[in-house]
């Protein structure tokens, strides 16, 4: 038996000390340090047994591998986050706020591999099976052969799941509720999460089962304490959206076996989640009218091409020092356009609030929007609409210059199939000429945009 001894562990980041203390320093959260008994995690280092491990080639016969190394789900939107399919054995983190619906998304994920022929199983800690049931059968589910377990105990969960033929996809709803005999502290703790995971991802590697993990997120956008559990897993999903809409977005920030930043759109219904295929659409606004101070941004979320307007109102200020506010964007990046414009092009806005909101409720992070934010801005203060069917996409740098941007072509494509025919793009992204689009204008100053605009 190992001998116990208490640390004080941070429930936020993880970080271990030796005392207590108000404010963590690894992390600088307050109020989150707990103490927690940590030796009776494991053995002790010598008193395990070692055993021999086995060394196999790196390429040749795969062996042991008789299926296929993935689960498709044959949803596109689910498969292209998880990077085309689920990879056996691997373990997933699946993170977003109360209510964001999780537990639908996965519902239905194992409905969907289920009725491809796999195993697949559903244990809740938070809901009894009946009202799993219950939700299921508002799912219109009921033809799909999903195990369903309510279960806490880590133990308890992987002597279910031992018992009986192997599952393809377990979904263990949430790791917040587990608790594990291998550790001391209560359920929701730092140090009872990651043992939990722990064993967990240890199944998940053994038996070639998908597990998929689903953790609660902290108002400031943390997976509750378990910073730790986004390290041990393979992939970290989030499962995004704005109470104000009803699309969520599914987006990979890890990936062990795909690229990270895909995105995945659905639609929450009152039949549950439905994949929306042409995203586009959803946040280009209602552009009927053209008003001045919409331009359509041609942007990139992972490796596709999304069209999204973004709206800015640039309004004459009272106060000395006048608004800005944005919505779904840096502002920290608008203060530097705004600079840039008035710098560089003699665009003044210092007597002016300037509001800048992405439509859909979106949250762009790239810098090609730049041209596209520029755009709506000089728009909405000379008062002139933009064209309606043109779109912007362009990094601007502090000398004014226009930066090329990453996959213009699939940009312009994008555009193109959605009915715009002009493109105000980078110079250096047009250098091979452009099949893309019927018309593409290069930018290599940002003064060229505003002549265009105000002419
Ligand atoms: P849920 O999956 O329970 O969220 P989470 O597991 O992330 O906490 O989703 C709960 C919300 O989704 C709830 O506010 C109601 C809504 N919802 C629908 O709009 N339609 C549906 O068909 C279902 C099942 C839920
Ligand atoms: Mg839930």
């Amino acid at each position: 038996m190992a001998k116990r001894t208490s640390s004080f562990v941070c429930q936020a980041c993880g970080a271990a000390t030796g005392k207590w203390a108000g404010r963590c320093e690894s992390c600088g959260e307050w109020n989150t340090i707990v103490e927690e008994q940590t030796g009776g995690v494991g053995a002790a280092p010598g008193q395990a047994q070692a055993r021999k491990g086995r060394v196999v080639p790196l390429v040749g016969l795969s062996g042991e591998m008789k299926e296929a190394p993935r689960i498709v789900s044959k949803v596109a939107e689910l498969d292209r986050v998880t990077g085309g399919g689920f990879v056996r054995g691997s373990a997933l983190l699946v993170g977003g706020d109360p209510g964001i619906g999780k537990s639908t998304l996965l519902i239905q994920a194992a409905a969907q591999i289920a009725r491809l022929g796999h195993k697949a199983v559903y244990i809740s800690g938070e809901e009894a099976v009946d009202q799993v049931r219950l939700r299921a059968e508002r799912l219109g589910l009921t033809d799909a052969d999903v195990g369903l377990a309510a279960e806490t105990s880590v133990e308890d969960i992987l002597a279910t799941l031992k018992a009986g033929p192997p599952p393809a996809l377990v979904i263990i709803d949430s790791i917040q509720t587990l608790w594990t005999e291998l550790a001391d502290s209560p359920p929701g703790t730092v140090t009872q999460v990651r043992a939990s995971s722990q064993a967990l991802v240890r199944y998940a590697k053994q038996s070639g089962a998908t597990v998929i993990m689903v953790g609660h997120v902290t108002k400031d956008g943390q997976i509750a304490g378990p910073r730790v559990v986004e390290h041990m897993v393979d992939a970290v999903l989030y499962f995004e959206g704005d109470g104000a809409h009803q699309y969520r977005i599914l987006r990979s920030v890890k990936n062990r076996f795909g690229a990270t930043d895909e995105i995945g759109v659905f639609e929450m219904t009152d039949n549950g989640l439905k994949q929306v295929t042409n995203p586009s659409a959803l946040f280009l606004g209602d552009r009927s009218g053209s008003a001045p101070g919409a331009s359509v941004f041609a942007g990139l979320e992972g490796t596709r091409p999304l069209l999204i307007e973004i709206q800015a109102l640039v309004a004459p200020s009272p106060l000395g020092t006048p608004r800005r506010a944005v919505i779904g964007w840096d502002s920290a990046r608008l203060s530097m356009i705004l600079a840039v414009l008035e710098a560089r092009c003699g665009v003044r806005f210092a007597q002016h609030d300037v509001y800048l909101n992405v439509a859909g409720g979106l949250r762009v992070n790239e810098p090609g929007a730049d041209l596209a934010v520029a755009a709506a801005l000089i728009s909405s203060l000379s008062g002139v609409a933009l064209p309606p069917d043109s779109v912007y996409f362009g990094e601007v740098s502090l000398s004014g210059a226009i930066r090329p941007v990453s996959q213009a072509q699939a940009r312009l494509k994008e555009a193109q199939k959605l009915g715009f025919s002009t493109a105000l793009a980078p110079q250096a992204n047009l250098k091979d000429g452009n099949r893309e689009i019927a018309s593409a204008v290069g930018l290599s100053e940002l003064s060229e945009l505003v002549a265009r605009i105000a002419s």
